[in-house]
């Protein structure tokens, strides 16, 4: 990698390279210093050369770079050697550059923290040197992959045709279900401007603009709780597409996800299924389920009743549900998993009353926890309804909400595939699941709210269904939308949406914006979508959570150059910060 100041770089130089001269810049990795000889390893994004001096041939380069210390910026030009004991560790590891000349290009503070891949550093103090933590050579590869899905991403765009166009920063509120980032305006005290939430609104003003098929990698802004896979600030790659139907855009989206598969990872994905909301939920209590492992949850109300049990009994009688999964092998449990598993399903955020199960032993013997009420042959008969072989243990979880049922279920069948070693590491699961409610009810204030975003098509099949004043029949309006899953996480999330003004307005009326509401905060998409909005659809990658899964790592923290600890602050930065009461002034405001 030639330049002015450098010919190769430090992860550059190859047997081949052997008697050439070469100079090298990079910071001190180590330096190991054995009388006679020093060993320095210089490092830079490409990797680690070993550059070593001898005592008796260069006196004056050996006792400068002894006083080299970590992190400091050097350049060092020599010939390049054959070395006598290899590092086969090292790609470099069979050369080595002796210096016939150094320059110390910058000194360095002792680093807080060790700059290697196993570092000492915590957290905390990684984020307030975060431009040390960046030069550990994981986070290097973590942004290389960032990079490559990138441009793969654009490479693949630009040739279906795809318009990159930038939307603006400051507008209003954008309705994607959280909170807003609100910026006062200088020159209109009183008014505010939100960060968007994400471009839905641009993008389909764009389509409307004829602009056909649009995308963009960019920010957005949401002013929400942190968990391992949120940020307030994180990135989309977002898209839009006219004149097409879900097929067409899950077709689109499918092949370029295959696409940056083989060009990042050299994966060969097969084609994606397209899983029904309904059986993502009713098979694996989610709607983001990990089908690298099997175990799909069981409806048991038709094979527990008519017995004394009285809990299961008054269940089935009011229409809850009792259901279960089967652990393949794990009849073996010992009480104490047992109880783990118990307590697992009834921690207050998981909220189940209790946990049955039923051990089919390897020599034929049943065991349960309801042994009192059920004959063996009963139990045997579950089992085989069930599909529980010898050796395999039946967990069941019963509520009278079949939603709360079916979720703490498929939190114990993800639970027990980590625990257990189901999944394959190895494997990639990446699929569709395809229409998902128009509506659900908000957990808070129990009124409708979208599911997804107010923009999707509701499913031609239960059109009708919108016009109907009752609760039930708008819950059963599926819309054509869709997310795209990999390995258990929601990576992609879009929808045909809807460009008739008219439904349009009728779903904000459902959502329960007046007229003048909606006139307030979509009167201009309305307007806009009276001079003949084509039909179209899209969806958005998060291309954090992505590039997360591509580089192997559990937070997107790891891929996100400058992130936000989990209070939400930059702490390198020191911000949010206090401002000057002046600014205040300026914007029109006052602090409480
Ligand atoms: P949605 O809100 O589902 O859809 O976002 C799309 C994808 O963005 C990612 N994502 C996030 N990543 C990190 N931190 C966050 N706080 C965060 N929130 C979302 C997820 C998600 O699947 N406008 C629609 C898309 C559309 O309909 O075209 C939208 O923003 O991976």
């Amino acid at each position: 990698m030639q330049t002015s100041l450098r010919t190769h770089n430090c992860g550059e130089l190859r047997l081949s390279h052997v008697g050439q001269e070469a100079s090298l810049c990079g910071w001190i990795q180590r330096s190991r210093d054995q009388g006679y000889i020093l060993f320095v390893d210089l490092r830079d994004r490409y990797g680690i050369t070993q550059v070593s001096i001898k005592s008796d041939e260069h006196k004056e380069i050996y006792d400068k770079a002894r006083k080299l210390g970590r992190e400091f910026v050097v350049k060092f030009t020599g010939m390049v050697v054959e070395r006598e004991s290899k590092n086969p560790k090292l790609p470099t590891g069979e050369v080595e550059l002796v210096p016939t000349s150094m320059e110390l290009l910058n000194e360095a503070k002792l680093p807080p923290f060790l700059i290697q891949d196993d570092t000492d550093g915590l957290e905390d103090l990684r984020m307030e040197y975060r431009y040390l933590d960046l030069r550990r050579p994981k986070m290097t590869q973590n942004f290389e992959t960032r990079a490559k899905v990138m441009r793969a991403t654009r490479e693949y765009l630009d040739s279906k045709g795809f318009l990159e166009i930038e939307t603006p920063f400051l507008i209003k509120s954008t309705p994607e279900g959280a909170r807003d980032f609100l910026v006062p305006s200088r020159l209109h005290h009183g008014t505010f401007y939100a960060l968007p939430q994400s471009p839905q609104i641009m993008k389909q003003l764009l389509m409307v603009a004829g602009m056909d098929r649009y995308y963009q990698i960019v920010k957005c802004f949401r002013d929400e709780d942190f968990r391992g896979d949120r940020q307030p600030e994180f990135t989309q790659i977002d898209c839009e597409m006219s004149f097409v139907g879900q097929d067409d855009v899950l077709d689109t989206f499918e092949g370029m996800t295959k696409h940056i598969f083989k060009s990042v990872a050299n994966v060969d994905l097969p084609d994606f299924i397209r899983m029904p909301y309904k059986d993502a939920i009713k098979y694996y209590g989610t709607d983001k389920p990990d089908l690298r492992f099997d175990c799909k949850i069981v409806d048991l109300n038709d094979h527990l009743g008519g017995t004394d049990f009285s809990v299961f009994n008054k269940l089935i009688e009011n229409d809850g549900l009792i259901a279960g999964i089967v652990a393949k092998g794990c009849a073996s449990f010992s009480r104490k998993k047992l109880d783990a598993l118990t307590k697992f399903v009834k921690e207050p955020h998981m909220g189940a009353s209790g946990l049955v199960y039923v051990k089919y032993n390897e020599d034929g013997s049943i065991k349960s926890s309801v042994d009192k009420f059920y004959s063996a042959e009963q139990l045997q008969k579950l089992g085989e309804q069930a599909g529980a072989e010898k050796g395999d243990l039946l967990l069941i979880v019963a509520d009278q909400l079949h939603g709360k049922t079916r979720k703490i279920l498929g939190q114990l069948r993800l639970h027990l595939g980590r625990q257990e070693g189901w999944i394959d590491e190895d494997k990639w699961s990446v699929f569709w699941v395809v229409n998902f409610p128009l509506f659900e009810e908000n957990e808070e204030t129990g009124a409708l709210t979208f599911a997804h975003h107010p923009f999707c098509m509701p499913d031609e099949e239960n059109l009708k269904f919108l016009y109907s004043d009752k609760e039930e029949d708008l819950k059963k309006v599926a819309a054509q939308s869709y997310d795209m899953v990999i390995n258990g996480n929601e990576i992609v999330s879009g929808s045909v949406r809807v460009h008739q003004p008219d439904i349009q307005e009728r779903i904000f009326e459902i959502l329960g914006l007046s007229k003048e509401e909606q006139d307030a905060k979509f009167g201009f998409m309305l307007k806009a979508f009276e001079y003949g909005a084509p039909p179209h659809g899209g969806c958005a990658f998060g291309l954090d959570r992505f590039v997360m899964l591509l580089t192997g790592e559990s937070s997107i923290r790891d891929v996100i150059a400058f992130p936000k600890t989990a209070g939400g602050r930059d702490i390198m930065m020191d911000a949010p910060a206090e401002v000057p009461v002046e600014n205040l002034g300026e914007l029109g405001i006052g602090l409480k």
